[in-house]
């Protein structure tokens, strides 16, 4: 299982908007939503995808995307899946939004103690060339957006994560995953 954390800086935390950028750029969550589950003809099985909403007026939101033969996905219409689960958010609790859609009230550090996994990396254009890293199995990887990764959260990345760098230009983040998933695919080639 590969997994995907993306730090959103000013995504919207309520289901009260319509326009995807005006709403902190929720343009970027959906593409990096198709990048990180969607191959041509198939919805990849072995991602997990979390978002940290961190914009107003109540942050920050964790939702969770797992694979889930269910899991209501289209193209067309990521926008509308996000927004319907940041409505069905409750208080205190982790609500199954729609079979494989998670919500809950969490930060971005929580939820990476909470992984307790060694193998935590965040994309850096200055940190370590990825192709000098042998990944395992279960790699987590943190992506900021239009904004980067802010400096509190990246402070505290610097002691509990590796910084790799795909490459020598700056990226979408869509692109960071779609390159990171196509990369792992040859890694874990069996062919
Ligand atoms: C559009 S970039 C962010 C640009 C932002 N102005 C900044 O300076 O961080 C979105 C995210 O993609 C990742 N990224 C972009 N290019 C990268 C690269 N060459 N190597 C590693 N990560 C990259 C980083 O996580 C970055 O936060």
């Amino acid at each position: 299982m590969r997994e995907f954390i993306l730090f959103s800086n000013r995504g919207r935390t309520k289901g009260d908007w319509k326009d995807l950028m005006a709403a902190g750029r929720m343009d970027i969550v959906c593409h990096s939503v198709i990048a990180a589950f969607f191959l041509s003809n198939a919805i990849r099985s072995d991602v997990k995808l979390n978002i940290i909403l961190n914009g107003p007026p109540d942050p920050p939101k964790h939702i969770e995307f797992v694979y889930d033969e269910d899991l209501p996905i289209s193209k067309k219409d990521v926008g509308n899946l996000i927004r319907s689960t940041l409505w069905k958010y409750k208080p205190k609790k982790k609500i199954k939004a729609f079979p494989g859609v998670f919500i809950e009230k969490k930060t971005l550090r929580k939820l990476i103690e909470e992984k307790e996994s060694d193998e935590i990396y965040y994309l850096d254009k200055k940190g370590e060339d990825i192709s000098k890293i042998k990944f395992g199995e279960n790699p987590i990887f943190v992506f900021g957006d239009h904004e980067g990764i802010p400096k509190q959260e990246k402070r505290f990345l610097k002691k509990n994560a590796t910084a790799i760098s795909i490459g020598p230009n700056m990226y979408f983040t869509s692109q960071c995953i779609s390159f990171l998933n196509i990369h792992l695919d040859r890694c874990f080639s069996k062919g």
